[in-house]
This record gives C-alpha cells, sequence and structure tokens, in this order.
C-alpha cells in the first residue's frame, strides 16, 4: 500500500425526508445563492422541499445551469452572487449543478481570470462555502473537491481540484431517484462503476481493505442496477444507488493506490466535441481501455473475473475476456450503445483526440504509458 493521507470534511446528512435539516444545517446570518439546473426540481417537489426549509434565511436563486455546466453561465452567476455580496452557495441538483457551484464559488475568491485555474489546474486555495443537496447519485461530486467545467465556445470541458470546494453538507435524500429518466440512472451507474474501476482496476496495490470496498461497491450496482431499471421506486434499491456513487468517488477506495483515469480524460473529449453525457462516453471507451491494456492490469483483472463475476473456470486469458465482455454487457443492458459509430463518430474525431493530448504532452493511465497513439488504438477499438 502507497503512503497517503486523507482528509474528507463533508458531513453527510442520508436519508428520506432529510432536506428539512437545512433549516438548522445552513447558518442563519448567510445570504444564500440556491442554484440549479434545468428545471427538474420544480417537478419532483426537491425546490419545494428547500424553499420551506429555508423559510427563515435571506435566499435568492441562479437557475439555468445546464449538464456539463457551461463557463458563460456559470460566470453570469458569479455576477450576481458579487453584486448581492452572497456569503453562502446551496447546490440543488447534479454534477453539474455541483461542479458549477464549485467553479463559482472559487473564482468568487479569485483574483485573476476564472479561466487560468481552469486551463492550467493550479492550487486555487480558496472559496466561498457551499453546501449541496444531490438530486442524481452519479459524481461523487457532493463529497469531493473536483469539479468540471466546458467552455463550449472553445470546445474544451477542464477540470480543477479545490480542497476549499468539499461542500460543507451534503444532503442525500434517495428518493430523489423517483423522478429520473431512466437514461440517467443509466448513466449514473455507469459513472459510479467506472469511478470504482478507474481506482481499482490498476496493478496489485496490496490494499485489501480497498479492494474489498471496490468490489462491494460493483457488486451492488451489479446487483440493483437491473432492479432500478425496472422499478425505480423501492427506497432500499435507491438507497444503496446513492450510497455506493458517493463512496465510488470521495477519497476512500482511492487511499494508498495507484488510480487509471484515461477513460475519464478521454471521455471528456467526446463530450467537448460531440456533446455526449459524462455516463455514455465512459460506458464507449471503458471496454477499449480494459482490451488494450489488459497485459499491464492481468493481475487486477483476473481478481475482478473471479471475486466480482465468479469466473473460476478457464485458463487465465479466457476468465479475462470473460471479464471485460461481461462488463461491456453490463453496459448495454442499461440501454446504453457503446460503440462510436452508434453516434456517428468516427476516424476524425479520433485524429483530433489523439492531437489534443499530443499537444498537451499527455500520458495517461496508472503507468502513464497510455500515449497518444495508445489513445488511437483505444477508440479504434471502439468504433
Ligand atoms: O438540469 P435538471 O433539470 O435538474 O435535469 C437534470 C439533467 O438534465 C436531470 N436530473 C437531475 N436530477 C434529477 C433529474 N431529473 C429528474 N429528477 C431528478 N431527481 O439529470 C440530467 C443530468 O444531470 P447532471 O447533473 O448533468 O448529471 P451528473 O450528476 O451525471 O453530472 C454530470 C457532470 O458531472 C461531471 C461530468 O463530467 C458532467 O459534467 N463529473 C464530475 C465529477 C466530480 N465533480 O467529481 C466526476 C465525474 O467523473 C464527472 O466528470
Ligand atoms: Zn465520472
Amino acid at each position: 500500500m502507497n503512503n497517503f493521507i486523507f482528509q474528507n470534511p463533508t458531513k453527510l446528512v442520508f436519508g428520506k425526508g432529510q432536506i428539512a435539516r437545512l433549516s438548522e444545517l445552513v447558518p442563519s446570518d448567510k445570504k444564500i445563492m440556491i442554484t440549479y439546473g434545468g428545471g427538474s426540481i420544480f417537478k419532483n417537489g426537491i425546490y419545494d422541499q428547500v424553499k420551506a426549509a429555508l423559510k427563515n434565511h435571506t435566499v435568492y436563486e441562479f437557475g439555468g445551469i445546464e449538464p456539463n455546466p457551461e463557463y458563460e453561465t456559470l460566470m453570469k452567476c458569479v455576477a450576481e452572487c458579487k453584486e448581492k455580496e452572497i456569503d453562502f452557495l446551496l447546490a440543488v441538483g447534479g454534477g453539474s449543478v455541483i461542479d458549477g457551484t464549485k467553479f463559482i464559488a472559487t473564482a468568487l475568491t479569485w483574483e485573476g481570470d476564472p479561466w487560468e485555474f481552469l486551463r492550467q489546474p493550479i492550487p486555487t486555495g480558496n472559496a466561498l462555502p457551499l453546501a449541496a443537496v444531490l438530486t442524481i447519485p452519479a459524481t461523487g461530486s457532493e463529497m469531493n473537491n473536483g469539479s468540471v467545467v466546458s467552455r463550449r465556445e472553445f470546445k474544451e470541458k477542464l477540470f480543477f481540484f479545490n480542497d476549499a470546494c468539499y461542500p460543507k453538507f451534503s444532503i442525500l435524500d434517495p428518493t430523489a431517484i423517483y423522478s429520473l429518466p431512466k437514461k440517467q440512472i443509466a448513466n449514473g451507474v455507469i459513472d459510479t462503476y467506472i469511478h470504482v474501476m478507474e481506482q481499482y482496476l490498476t496493478y496489485d496495490n496490496n490494499a485489501s481493505v480497498q479492494d474489498y470496498w471496490a468490489e462491494g461497491i460493483l457488486k451492488t450496482l451489479l446487483d440493483i442496477a437491473p432492479k432500478l431499471m425496472k422499478d425505480q421506486h423501492d427506497y432500499d434499491n435507491c438507497a444503496n444507488f446513492m450510497y455506493s456513487a458517493t463512496m465510488a468517488l470521495n477519497g476512500f477506495i482511492a487511499m494508498g493506490v495507484a488510480t487509471d483515469w484515461a477513460t475519464h480524460m478521454i471521455g471528456q473529449e467526446l463530450t467537448a466535441l460531440h456533446g455526449l453525457d459524462h455516463g455514455v462516453t465512459l460506458a464507449i471507451v471503458y471496454p477499449g481501455v480494459i482490451s488494450v491494456m489488459h497485459e499491464d492490469k492481468r493481475n487486477k483483472l483476473l481478481q475482478y473475473a473471479e471475486r466480482v463475476f465468479n469466473i473460476c473456470d478457464g485458463t487465465d486469458d479466457e476468465k479475462i475476456n470473460k471479464a471485460i465482455s461481461l462488463t461491456a454487457e453490463f453496459f448495454t443492458s442499461l440501454g446504453v450503445k457503446i460503440r462510436l459509430s452508434d453516434y456517428n463518430i468516427g476516424d476524425d474525431t479520433i485524429e483530433e483526440i489523439v492531437r489534443r493530448f499530443d499537444e498537451r504532452n499527455f500520458v495517461l493511465g496508472e503507468n502513464g504509458n497510455i500515449t497518444p497513439s495508445m489513445i488511437r488504438e483505444i477508440l479504434q477499438h471502439v468504433k
């Protein structure tokens, strides 16, 4: 196990009816900006619950944060927050709203042009305090310090980390899942699954507890995802899904282990260039990554085959191949198409992505050996 330092300051408030706790969780002397997305919170009653809980607070609102939050929209909110002298941000939404709010919180304390800390991830250090009411399990943004922001004008989707952006608290009410479109349940399951794989399926780190945690989350997802796709009103399945998503990217399974993240980095480019949902990009790219990198990941792929899919028969190669195909089948079973050609994406996009990584001088993967030409091989594999 590698050396590590772990600290995660986010208070989790989990369960049915917990949005009401906002009244006691948000300091009463703050001027609050509630941020939200395209309006789902008005249809499922979450907005009403938030407003009722904050009826004695000073509250402003900013809506319209898009999926894959847009820089220009967020900068409008920054201007409004400055004008109204906001001192607390409450994100009510999914990863896009929470990420966008982290950007707003950081931009409000940043002296220069906020594009700087996105273009060149640099330690930012400061942010306005923020908290979240999560409405879709997927990204783990509710309990981490990361944020991903798109700037469509430049066809860029970039991330930054800021320790001051861990939400002060996050409210996780699993009943939010009841109103999710099936497509978003599938996206969230896949995002959670790949978050685990990016931190688990590398090389052997002798980190036994982290491995069992990771496998526990994967098995939970394999078990509950088909049930949720049929019936998204089973509270316990919803609770297990929501908790899995948070645990997949709040730092727990990353302690002391090597991490990959190649799939996320490549997938981000597909969103930047073609606007594909984040979860969809991962479902496309991941089977390519584990196929092309299977020698580097050999031991862990075997462990994954045996412990997660209970594949005990056959040669090692057969077990690995079976585990790779079962992984891809899991994504398609959720109704997601996993080939680039399903989205009319061809060689020109593949070459543009290769060019971008070349230009940035990036190598990816847990061994830092996924070069731009291997990225081409990965994408050709999933064409
Ligand atoms: O905008 P509204 O109207 O609210 O609708 C949203 C949106 O259209 C809808 N939705 C959310 N909760 C709902 C609901 N609809 C009905 N009922 C509910 N309860 O779902 C749609 C997608 O929302 P979004 O927030 O975009 O989804 P997600 O949570 O998957 O977030 C994706 C973004 O997070 C980034 C992704 O790159 C992408 O930009 N990520 C953030 C990470 C992080 N901060 O750590 C890590 C991830 O790997 C990821 O990159
Ligand atoms: Zn993700």
